[in-house]
């Protein structure tokens, strides 16, 4: 049987959460996250009764006119919200807990076990989150993971591995900056970043060698002497190096 107290309980869930929300109407009419987690959870009825090309072709209708993809096979808790929506993707094994928020392209996917196909079918192989987990648009949660409760999933983070309660994980691969409401990690992590650091790093002693060997050449002359470090400074009128102000944060 349908539960109705779930899908009333996720409406005026919405309702409270969404200061862009005026009217239970408007909720009903104009929120494709309303929309895919009502469908889901008549489509989880019948996959409980293993109808499942049945539950399947509702969870594909959803997807159609939502965007959201949730396997009718997931197990889904109390007043979940998914905001915006479009993009979204939760698979078969995933569980999610109580007063769980996704945002929109976020995906709860199976990690590299996907690719073993059905030898993993039956398996657990899509992520576990608690209660109170909030995940930002487009972050990815791959494999039979746990998020521990009141955790919060930065935008665009990509998470594989357990995260403990009460944390905020950023970057990609996802790391854990705060836990307890305490800063445990100064440096937001950006691997690309520091790879792009690293190799200014290298071709600054390299011009350095480069220069050194044609100043102490017989046969250099003034124009081959000329620094490439300003050479490759490119056309910017205010002569700073892009790559400086890239490091500093302006391109991050
Ligand atoms: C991750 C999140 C849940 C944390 O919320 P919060 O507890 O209120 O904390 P803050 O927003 O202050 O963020 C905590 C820290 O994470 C950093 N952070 C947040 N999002 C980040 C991201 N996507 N990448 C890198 N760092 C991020 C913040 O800069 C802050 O760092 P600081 O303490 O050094 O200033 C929140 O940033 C969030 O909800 N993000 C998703 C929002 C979203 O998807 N919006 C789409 C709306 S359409």
């Amino acid at each position: 049987m349908i539960d109705w107290s779930l899908i009333q309980e996720t409406a005026e869930t919405i309702l409270e959460k969404d200061p862009a929300a005026r009217s239970m109407l408007e909720v009903y009419l104009c929120y494709p996250g309303f929309h895919a987690v009502t469908m889901y959870r008549v489509a989880n009825v019948f996959y409980k009764q293993e109808q499942f090309t049945l539950a399947r072709c509702i969870s594909q209708f959803a997807r159609m006119i939502t965007g959201i993809e949730i396997h009718p096979g997931a197990t889904i808790g109390r007043r979940f919200v998914i905001d915006h929506g479009m993009g979204v993707v939760i698979g078969e094994t995933t569980v999610i807990g109580d007063d769980c928020f996704l945002y929109q392209g976020v995906t709860l996917g199976a990690g590299a076990e996907a690719r073993q196909g059905e030898q993993t079918r039956g398996r657990k192989r899509h992520p576990t989150l608690k209660n109170e987990v909030i995940v930002g648009s487009g972050a990815e949660i791959q494999g039979d993971i746990v998020v521990g409760n009141n955790v919060r999933v930065a935008s665009g983070s990509i998470v594989l591995k357990d995260v403990p309660d009460n944390s905020i994980v950023v970057g990609v691969p996802g790391r854990i900056i705060y836990k307890d409401g305490k800063r445990v990690d100064d440096k937001t992590p950006d691997p690309e970043a520091e790879a792009i650091k690293r190799l200014k790093q290298r071709i600054d002693s390299l011009e350095k060698s480069l220069n050194s060997l044609k100043e102490a050449s017989p046969l250099s002359n003034q124009t081959a002497q000329a620094d490439l470090g300003d050479e490759n400074k490119g056309d910017n009128d205010d002569d700073s190096d892009p790559v400086d102000v890239f490091l500093q944060g302006a391109g991050i």
